[in-house]
């Protein structure tokens, strides 16, 4: 009798919060996913940094788990695929691989000197044109000014070519491949505010005005490549294809098989990123979003544009963890069930800053429209609709930048099964919202990516044929109603703006 093995890919998805590993077959579906929390270390207000070693101890942990718990042998993965929270940045010495700081986390806020300075000094537009990002402590470019200048001899020996500058997917290559791999692709490379959008490289006059030096800097390759192999201990013993690298989010509109221009996806996680593709020529918004690549596929890039809501999710464990007003996430959809208000209460959850259309790092959170009346329900309601309003913000921008229609949005991440947020967000932005049938699209498009790049999977095609969709949502609110909600939306956002401490 002859053994039938089965063969599979292997996504690794290293988020803010948590690292997982999750085993996809060939139909595309889950077959196991393992878990672990990935700590923040908070030095000061505002900072937000993550220990390097433990970070790779973690994917170590869950790549481990996923095997031993399918009962699956490393000889039948095919390949893997690595996604990664994007511009978080990590220094680590090329000899030893030592990481010379903590890794500076993308929210992290130790930068805002840096970043305050380039803006004065009139750098913006410029920037803006060459990477399609605006000046924000956000990306990486001056996470690494940082590190050098706070890092004794770090300038020096950056230089010298000692040290190697790295997103997260850049580190795991290298730790997967144990040390032969200095490599990132053009997802993530976009997120560092070095890297020109046009030209595919690293841009020297940004670079020569950071002081960054070049030898520091990862090779940029495509999303979906063998740009080589796991080292043995690592798996048991085989070799696997390290096959595609790319950004969370970038990842999770190809999980949604976002490769036409136009398609337009909302990641529902701690922070909400929505992302659209804008085809193969990069569009530079005039409104405030963010110029990205979307991925780099058989030798061409995609481009999107991008509005990046830093939060969504994490304003639902707010209300848990700090408000006591929910004991768990499913609570919150009951009690905005359970409300009675007519929608006038509005939270702004600026807790660091407010992100895309506004840039406003200054701007604090605000809660207005409440009365002697006003219940918990009600703020908890009025939490998750900020969530909804924000993304109407940004996919009203979208439609000024691009003059297209938008008529559905692809939704995901784990606050896009609360059914009430979801029915709201149809209704407040007047579109159907199509629900994906696994919430876990960015490890589909670490997966997707890294079976094109070994012949897992033929072409797009293939993906588009085993693509399973979830439920979809309809408006139905009354137009005056949306309309009336939305003004109230508008004059609290502005509202918010005006107040500085
Ligand atoms: O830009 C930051 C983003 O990539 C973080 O994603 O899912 O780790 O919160 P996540």
């Amino acid at each position: 009798m002859a053994f039938v093995t089965e063969h599979y890919i292997l996504a690794v998805d290293q988020g803010t919060s948590a690292s997982r590993a999750i085993i996809i077959n060939k139909n595309g579906r889950r077959v196991t996913a393992a878990s672990q929390p990935l700590p923040q270390i908070n030095r000061h207000p505002g900072w937000v940094e993550h220990d390097p070693n433990l970070l790779w101890n973690s994917v170590q942990s869950v790549i481990s788990s996923v095997l031993i718990n399918a009962g699956i042998h490393p000889d039948q993965i095919d390949g893997v695929g690595i996604v990664t929270q994007r511009e978080t940045t990590i220094i680590w010495d090329r000899t030893t691989g030592e990481p010379i700081a903590p890794a500076v986390g993308w929210q992290s806020k130790q930068t805002d000197d840096v970043t305050r300075q380039l803006i004065k000094d009139g750098y913006g537009e410029m920037i803006h044109q060459k990477t399609g990002l605006f000046i924000n402590s956000y990306f990486s470019a001056a996470k690494i000014r940082w590190l050098l200048d706070h890092v004794e001899g770090a300038q020096e020996r950056a230089e010298k070519g000692e040290l190697c500058f790295g997103t997260v997917d850049s580190w795991l290559a290298w730790k997967l491949s144990g040390s032969a791999l200095h490599v990132t692709d053009y997802s993530n490379a976009s997120r560092t505010m070095l890297f020109n959008i046009h030209t595919l490289d690293w841009d020297d006059e940004i670079l020569k005005l950071m002081n960054i030096p070049r030898a520091m800097l990862p090779e940029v390759k495509s999303s979906s490549e063998v740009y080589g192999h796991t080292q043995n201990y690592q798996f048991f013993g085989a070799e696997v294809p390290i096959a595609a690298l790319a950004g969370d989010q970038q990842a999770a509109l190809f999980g949604q098989m976002g490769f036409d221009k136009g398609v337009i996806k909302n990641t529902y996680g701690a922070g909400a990123f929505i992302v659209m593709n804008t085809g193969d020529e990069p569009l530079i918004s005039n409104n405030g979003l963010l110029t990205t690549i979307a991925y780099g596929l058989n030798g061409s890039v995609q481009y999107a544009l991008e509005g990046s809501i830093f939060v969504a999710g994490s304003a639902i464990g707010w209300l848990q963890d700090e408000m006591k007003m929910i004991p768990d996430e499913p609570a919150a959809k009951r009690a905005a069930l359970a409300s009675t208000d007519h929608d006038e209460v509005y939270v702004v959850p600026a807790f660091s800053g407010l992100g895309a259309p506004y840039w406003d790092d200054a701007a604090r959170g605000a809660v207005y429209g409440i009365t002697r009346g006003t219940t918990q329900n009600d703020f908890v309601k009025a939490t998750l609709q900020s969530i909804a309003y924000q993304t109407r913000d940004v996919i009203e921008t979208m439609r000024k930048d691009t003059q297209l229609a938008i008529p559905r949005l692809k939704a995901d991440g784990a606050s896009s099964r609360n059914t009430y947020l979801m029915q709201f967000q149809a209704d407040i932005l007047n579109m159907e919202i199509d629900r994906s049938a696994d919430e876990e699209t960015t490890a589909l498009g670490a997966a997707f990516l890294a079976g094109l790049a070994v012949g897992f999977w033929d072409n797009v095609d293939a993906l588009q044929a085993i693509y399973q969709q979830g439920k979809t949502f309809s408006p139905y609110m009354p137009e005056d109603h949306r309309q009336r909600l939305y003004q109230g939306w508008q004059t609290a956002v502005k509202a918010t703006e005006l107040f500085k401490l």
